[in-house]
């Protein structure tokens, strides 16, 4: 699995650095942090639309759409993002990242594909997320996934500018269970922490391992 995973890293960053901006490319790629997370949140798209019976095209897009879900962030403020408490006004400043971040793709006419990855994954399975209120089905499956991706990464990731302590696996496995339904597609859930814990060990040093080799190709891009 994870010879496919890298591949698909690869495959996608190649492709954004086609398609985006130089000057896009060049804030996606240093903001170390996003683009962690944005790589994560790509690996456990992955992984759970792979389980899903994904075809090759479909997996292609959710993890490029997984990549860039949170682009619209590059427009929020440091002193938003590192902030531990955030204001009404704040709060409501990096909820738009979701809008913002499919208008900045809206006029690269590649990325058509996958808005909804980029518009929607605040979105909660009972409708009560934002900026839309879409919800359960109605919300595409490509969404679900990174939904889950999203929020489990951010769950056991080290947050560069907030307080929180980062959960143990099983803690946030069971914090999906928790969330089953009401922010989560409960099946999917099922089927995301089956692979987690079929696969610890493995994912750990799969990561560790794509976030070298991710490094390597940066400096290697940028030296071209
Ligand atoms: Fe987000």
């Amino acid at each position: 699995m994870f010879d496919k995973i890298l591949y698909n890293q690869l495959a996608s960053l190649e492709y954004i650095k086609t398609v985006l901006p130089l000057e896009l490319l060049d804030r996606f790629t240093n903001d170390r942090y996003l683009l962690g997370h944005s790589i994560n949140v790509l690996n456990f798209s992955y992984m759970l639309g792979l389980e899903l019976g994904m075809p090759e095209k479909r997996l292609m897009q959710v993890s490029l759409g997984a990549l860039m879900h949170d682009i619209g962030k590059l427009e929020c403020c440091d002193s938003i993002l590192m902030a531990s408490v955030l204001t009404e006004v704040q709060r409501k400043a990096i909820q738009r990242h979701p809008t913002v971040g499919a208008r900045m793709l809206s006029e690269i006419p590649m990325f058509e594909e996958i808005t909804s990855c980029i518009i929607f994954h605040h979105e909660r399975y009972n409708g009560g997320g934002y900026p839309s209120g879409v919800r359960a089905e109605d919300l595409p499956v490509e969404v679900r996934i990174v939904t889950i991706a999203d929020s489990f990464d951010a769950m056991i990731s080290k947050r560069p500018f907030r307080s929180s302590i980062p959960r143990s696996l099983v803690n946030a496995q069971n914090e999906l269970v928790k969330c089953s339904g009401t922010q989560f597609d409960p099946d999917m859930v099922k089927i995301f922490n089956k692979i987690i814990s079929n696969n610890t060990i493995e994912i750990i040093l799969g990561l560790s391992e794509a976030v070298n080799c991710v490094d390597h190709y940066i400096a290697k891009s940028c030296s071209l």
